[in-house]
C-alpha cells in the first residue's frame, strides 16, 4: 500500500501521510478502494488551492458546476464557498446556510451527485462539526413492513425551502428568500427511488432526506408525510451517525450514495468558518432488487 489507511469507525477512515496534489495512479485507485469500503474518507493536512482541490476531485469523476452562482470561488469555477462571514456592505463571502438540513447533495436535480469533496479553509474555534448518517444501516434497521412499503416506490425532490415545511428560510443569509422563492417557481420536483442500490457495492440504502424531500409519489399525504417522519426519524438516531469535528486543512470526501450529512453550525457569535466544496457528478440513482 501507498497511502495509509486508519479506520475511524467501520464506515469512516482517515488518510494520513498523503498528498492530494501529488497523487499517483496508484495511490488514486487505493484511494478508490479505501472509498468503496467506507463512506466517509478524511484527508489530513491537506492545503490545496481551489484549483488544486477541482483537480484532485477531477481524477475521480466528472464535477458538477454548483447551481448556485452567487459564491462560486472567483478563481475556480467547480469550487463553491461555504462561510458565515458577511462583508461590511451586508453581502455574503460564501454560502451562509449549506448543508443546514439531513440531505444528500443534489438529490434536487435527476442526476445526482457520486461524492463531495470538502477542504476546510478556516475552522471555527467550537462548532461546525458535520454530522454523516449511513442510510445503509438504516435500510437494515427497518421493519420489514416499512422496508416493503417503500422499496420500489419513490419521493419527490425539490430544492426550494418554500415547499418544504421541515425547513425554515435561513435570516442570515442575504439573498436566501429570493433564491428559494424564485428555485420554487424555476427548479422542478425530480424522483428519486426511496431505495437505493449502491452501483459498486450493491448494497440497499434509504434514499430520503428532510432537507429535499417533499413528499412520496402517488401517496396521500395523510400516509405519506407520517411514513417520512418515521424514516427521518432514523436519520436522527445517533447509532447511525458519525461526527466529524473538523481539525485545520482536512479534505474530507463522502459517499452521497448512501449518507446524508447535516452541517451542526453552532459557531460562537463572530466566529468565522470557511470551507471549499467540490462535487463529483454521479449517475441516475436505481433500486435492483438484491440476489438472494
Ligand atoms: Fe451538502
Amino acid at each position: 500500500m501507498s497511502i495509509k489507511v486508519n479506520q475511524i469507525t467501520d464506515w469512516v477512515a482517515e488518510i494520513i501521510d498523503f498528498d492530494a496534489a501529488n497523487m499517483t495512479t496508484e495511490m488514486k485507485q487505493e484511494v478508490e478502494e479505501a472509498f468503496t469500503r467506507n463512506h466517509v474518507l478524511a484527508f489530513r493536512n491537506q492545503t490545496l488551492t481551489p484549483t488544486q482541490l477541482s483537480e484532485f476531485a477531477k481524477k475521480f469523476g466528472p464535477l458538477e458546476i454548483p447551481i448556485n452562482r452567487l459564491y462560486i470561488h472567483p478563481e475556480c469555477e467547480n469550487v463553491l464557498i461555504l462561510s458565515n462571514e458577511i462583508r461590511p456592505d451586508g453581502t455574503a463571502v460564501g454560502l451562509v446556510d449549506g448543508g443546514d438540513g439531513w440531505h444528500s447533495d443534489s438529490s434536487h436535480i435527476r442526476i445526482p451527485s457520486k461524492a463531495t469533496i470538502l477542504q476546510s479553509i478556516k475552522n471555527p474555534d467550537l462548532g461546525g462539526d458535520t454530522l454523516y448518517c449511513n442510510m445503509e444501516l438504516v435500510f437494515t434497521a427497518l421493519p420489514r413492513a416499512t422496508k416493503d412499503l417503500i422499496t420500489g416506490r419513490f419521493g419527490v425532490h425539490n430544492v426550494s425551502k418554500i415547499l418544504n415545511p421541515r425547513m425554515t428560510v435561513s435570516a442570515n443569509r442575504p439573498d436566501a428568500k429570493e433564491f428559494y422563492e424564485n428555485a420554487a417557481k424555476t427548479k422542478p420536483s425530480v424522483l428519486q427511488p426511496l431505495v437505493r442500490t449502491h452501483p459498486v457495492t450493491g448494497k440497499s440504502s434509504v434514499y430520503c432526506s428532510p432537507r429535499f424531500t417533499i413528499a412520496i409519489e402517488g401517496m396521500d399525504d395523510n400516509q405519506a408525510q407520517p411514513l417520512l417522519d418515521e424514516l427521518f426519524g432514523y436519520i436522527y438516531d445517533e447509532r447511525f451517525q458519525y461526527r466529524h469535528i473538523w481539525s485545520d486543512a482536512d479534505l474530507v470526501m463522502w459517499d452521497n450514495r448512501c449518507l446524508n450529512h447535516k452541517a451542526t453550525g453552532n459557531l460562537a457569535p463572530g466566529d468565522i468558518r470557511r470551507m471549499h466544496r467540490t462535487v463529483l457528478a454521479g449517475d441516475e440513482a436505481y433500486y435492483q432488487s438484491p440476489v438472494r
